[in-house]
């Protein structure tokens, strides 16, 4: 056990060294939810302001929103694939998971209720546990054991992962501007009434 092991960590480090910072798509995966889960940790510790709880649940929607679509269009479509037909259920419920997710991201997104704001962090944080847990219990170990290449599909995902948050990177300042120009509109027509 001990020397299969070791035997592993050397066949990691040779390929680390050829292909330094490549993930095959479970490590990838598994990065994405341990960092997902963590700010869901420090939004959930109750000690930021207002505007800091503001930033972070940006964040965690954005980094939500990525990941569920590198799954969706290249992770899932190839675990389809490879697995039984008996097996796709795993996959149906993990899709039909990504759709409740995903409603209550648009949600927190477009802030429609404020009072609502904690509790719908909290319920997200809870439906992403379980649904990780389910991918990292139950679908991963049984994609394992298929021929999936997840060295070449951590590629492609990771390729995607960084093209996503660009787009989102991009959108969020537009978003910005958009805002700091309604601000200064609004100033603008302050400066109006009191004349
Ligand atoms: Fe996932
Ligand atoms: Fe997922």
């Amino acid at each position: 056990m001990a020397k299969a092991s070791a035997q592993k960590k050397s066949v990691d480090a040779e390929e680390n060294t050829r292909n330094p910072g490549a993930k095959d798509a479970i490590a990838l995966l598994k990065a994405d939810h341990k960092e997902v889960a963590a700010m869901f940790e420090e939004f959930l510790a109750g000690d930021l302001d207002d505007d800091a709880k503001d930033e972070l649940a940006g964040k965690i929607c954005q980094a939500l929103s990525v990941h569920a679509q590198i799954e969706e269009e290249i992770f899932y479509p190839a675990a389809r694939e490879a697995v039984s037909s008996d097996d796709e259920d795993l996959l149906d419920e993990a899709e039909v998971e990504h759709g409740s997710i995903t409603d209550l991201v648009t949600a927190v997104e477009e802030h429609e209720d404020d009072a609502l704001f904690d509790a719908q962090i909290k319920v997200m944080s809870e439906w992403v546990k379980h649904h990780v847990k389910e991918e990292e219990t139950e679908l991963f170990p049984k994609l394992l054991k298929t021929d999936m290449d997840m060295k070449e599909l951590g590629a492609a995902m990771a390729a995607r992962k960084e093209e996503l948050m660009e787009e989102y990177d991009a959108a969020s300042d537009d978003d910005e501007a958009d805002e700091d120009a309604g601000d200064e509109k609004a100033a603008d027509e302050e400066d109006e009434d009191e004349k």
